[in-house]
């Protein structure tokens, strides 16, 4: 039976993937590892340095990131939009409104993620190439004490999309010219290393689960539009 192919296929699998991917890649792996339950896998979750690093150290299979080293050969292959978004909470007076002026988040309290954060980078270039300059109340290392913080009133921020499920009651995201700040999760492994059948059997997995998860959620699946 296939269920008996698929005991066949044992073996390590090392994940590393950005924070973004921990709302979509963890929720998989329930359905993967049902089918493959000889498949042990290691999931490593951590910032776009972060990964850069575990790269650099050759300690995974596979990497799920938002920004392809630009001085490293690597294989990728893009597979779902990353969207980056203005977050607030629920009632907030900008919530209503419709193409805000990017200048008008200079007058909102900002929250930021941490030096090496990808997400971080991304927002920073895009108000540099606007010239504006938010008021940054609060750094902080999480996806998620950001969220706690936008919903305890401290601030607005620019999340990916992808943090705000399942829960989107407690917040808005707001429509500011500019945003979706257009972002791509790829998947990447450097090219001197063979995927092994266990890493290639998750590839097209996640390639095949990343079109299902599109076609429900309204997420596009990879549309070339690049703009970071
Ligand atoms: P981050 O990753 O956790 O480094 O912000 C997200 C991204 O690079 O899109």
């Amino acid at each position: 039976t296939v269920a008996d192919l698929n005991g066949l296929k044992q073996g390590q699998l090392r994940l590393a993937v950005i924070t973004t991917a921990k709302y979509f890649v963890p929720r998989l792996l329930g359905p993967f590892c049902q089918l493959y339950p000889g498949i042990e896998i290691s999931l490593q979750v951590t910032n776009h340095e972060g990964i850069l690093e575990r790269m650099l150290n050759n300690m995974d299979d596979l990497y799920i990131m938002s920004q392809v080293p630009e001085n490293l050969d690597v294989n990728y292959e893009p597979f779902l939009d990353n969207p980056l978004v203005v977050f607030a909470p629920v009632n907030h007076p900008l919530a209503k409104e419709k193409n805000i002026p990017i200048e008008r988040l200079t007058n909102e309290p900002f929250i930021m993620r941490e030096p090496g954060s990808g997400t971080r980078r991304a927002v920073q270039q895009l108000f540099d190439e606007h010239g504006v300059k938010v008021k940054v109340k609060l750094e902080l290392g999480s996806n998620e004490a950001i969220k706690q913080a936008i919903a305890g009133g401290l601030g607005l921020s620019v999340l990916s999309r992808h943090t705000l499920m399942p829960d989107t009651s407690e917040f808005s995201i707001l429509d500011v010219e500019h945003f979706p700040i257009k972002r791509t999760w790829y998947m990447v492994h450097p090219p001197g290393k063979q995927l092994s059948i266990v890493a290639r059997t998750y590839y097209e997995y996640l390639l095949e689960a990343a079109q299902k998860f599109a076609e429900e959620t309204g997420f596009a699946a990879y549309s070339p539009v690049e703009n970071i």
